[in-house]
């Protein structure tokens, strides 16, 4: 249920991701009328720009990130009245007198600070809005990663947010959790028996979970190069798929409940020794290759990358959970930039036959039943089996059982982008799908000793071709336990 009214503020009004991703997200949910009549946008943003200059601002990336046939004139001019372009600079603490005194012309019973700033600004933004008494029980803040570099000052983040808001106020956003599919995930595992007996180290082999993309760093170099792909996407989203895989059944959907459980499984991940680091993860970066044909240049030839960068590009980690469900499962993590294609999905692969009786078709050896959950480009959910080929033989090939949503659903052709369903929930007042304290906190925890392990070990990342699937120690990681990796068609 939505609030009778809003004021939705988005620090870093001018920046990428709210004129690329949250506008139109909100344009979005207009467009359904899933906004209430009083609920009002606030941009802010350090520039000298008049109302009219901002609206024109947005609306040319607006028709650029809105796929034209959502494109709707009313809609939007609709949707620009309630917007509002506030010139605030955040680091200048006078200035948030000036968003006070805008947001109590329009009184509402929820106030969003959606914190689109870097997390350095993150402390003195609090600190500002609450000396303005802007930190009482109807505000909320909505924090976007990085959410720190490393347990110490993800820590010294916490505190500082911590100073002013309660835990049921912070909104740390991982947009991985917007997409439907993961929900789906849920939906599949604790909304039908069918899997739930067969979802345990007795039935599954090994888990895969990708996120690959095909896209370089682009002009994001400055934040890459002191980033890189481990606490890029695998403290944060692919932990969190994580989570979501070996979670146990939470006691309901309550936001904490659900916490809870994906907090048990990130304090059941075993922690890496040095050794372990060398043995289970295998880091690399990208050297000059071809995406989509055309020539691609390495990582460190990028704009802004110093030559001698060890920053890494592509992760592939073998991690593993101590517990009664998971003992001995290894979940393979894999993530990459500039890979052959843009794909995200989640592979759960079962164990085979214990003895098998029929005759495998050339080619459908070592694939025994998976379920791969398909989060991206497309979403679907596909069981794979194997079947009797047609004919006068009784060799085996694998073949699959298909939950098209798109297909399935009808009904809702436009698939909605994740930022939508989450921007929706902060303004509800639903974490479910955001990031706890105490998981953010665990999940560095997690990641440290590699981040540390790598930091001191002077051979660097392995180079991989642009365009190629990683460094070839990433497919050992897997067939040396005798597995190897998913590959669709
Ligand atoms: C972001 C990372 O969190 O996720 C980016 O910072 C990455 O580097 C992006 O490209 C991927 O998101 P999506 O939804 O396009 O898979």
């Amino acid at each position: 249920q939505l609030p009778k009214s809003f004021n939705l503020v988005f620090f870093g009004g001018t920046g990428d991701l709210v004129t690329r991703k949250l506008l139109p997200g909100m344009y979005q949910c207009d467009r359904n009328g899933q906004l209430v009549r009083d609920g009002r946008i606030y941009c802010l943003g350090r520039q000298d720009l008049t109302q009219e200059m901002y609206l024109a601002k947005i609306e040319e990336k607006a028709r650029e990130f809105i796929p034209k046939a959502d494109w709707n004139d009313g809609v939007w001019s609709a949707f620009l009245s309630r917007l509002q372009y506030v010139r605030v600079d955040a680091g200048e603490p006078a200035q948030y007198a000036v968003l006070k005194e805008v947001l109590e012309r329009n009184p509402a019973e929820v106030n969003v600070f959606f914190l689109s700033v870097a997390p350095s600004f993150f402390t003195t933004v609090c600190d500002n809005l609450a000396r303005q008494g802007l930190s009482r029980a109807n505000c909320r803040v909505v924090l976007e990663k990085p959410l720190g570099h490393d347990l110490a000052s993800s820590n010294a983040i916490t505190e500082a947010v911590g100073k002013h808001y309660r835990e049921n106020q912070i909104y740390r956003i991982d947009h991985y959790l917007g997409k439907e599919s993961v929900q789906n995930l849920m939906a599949l595992r604790f909304g039908n028996a069918l899997f739930e007996p067969l979802w345990r180290r007795e039935w599954i082999s090994n888990v895969q979970i990708t996120i690959a993309e095909e896209v370089g760093i682009g002009s994001r170099g400055g934040f890459y190069e002191g980033t890189g792909a481990l606490r890029d996407m695998v403290q944060n989203h692919l932990l969190q798929l994580l989570c979501f895989v070996a979670m146990e059944p939470p006691v309901s959907l309550d936001s904490n409940a659900i916490r809870d459980e994906k907090l048990k499984v990130l304090e059941s991940l075993i922690p890496f020794t040095e050794e372990d680091v060398f043995k289970k993860t295998v880091r690399g970066q990208y050297r000059a290759g071809t995406s989509r044909g055309k020539p691609a240049v390495a990582y460190v030839e990028e704009a802004g990358i110093p030559a001698d960068s060890k920053t890494e590009t592509f992760v592939a980690i073998k991690a593993e959970i101590a517990n009664w469900r998971w003992a001995g499962v290894p979940f393979y993590l894999f993530t990459g930039k500039r890979l052959p294609t843009r794909l995200a999905e989640i592979v759960i692969n079962f164990r085979d036959v214990p003895h098998q009786i029929f005759p495998l078709a050339p080619g459908a050896a070592g694939a025994p039943a998976k379920l791969v959950i398909r989060l991206q480009p497309d979403e679907y959910i596909r069981l794979y089996l194997y079947a009797k080929q047609p004919g006068d033989t009784m060799e085996l090939q694998p073949v699959y059982l298909d939950l098209n949503f798109a297909g399935a659903f009808k009904t809702n052709t436009r698939r909605a982008e994740g930022y939508e369903r989450l921007l929706l929930d902060i303004i509800r007042g639903n974490q479910s799908l955001f990031v706890r304290q105490d998981e953010l906190e665990q999940a560095w925890r997690w990641v440290e000793p590699i981040l540390n392990t790598w930091a001191a070990d002077p051979a660097g990342p392995k180079l991989y071709a642009a365009g190629t699937w990683g460094p070839a120690a990433s497919a050992e990681l897997l067939s040396r336990d005798g597995f190897c990796w998913h590959d669709e068609d």
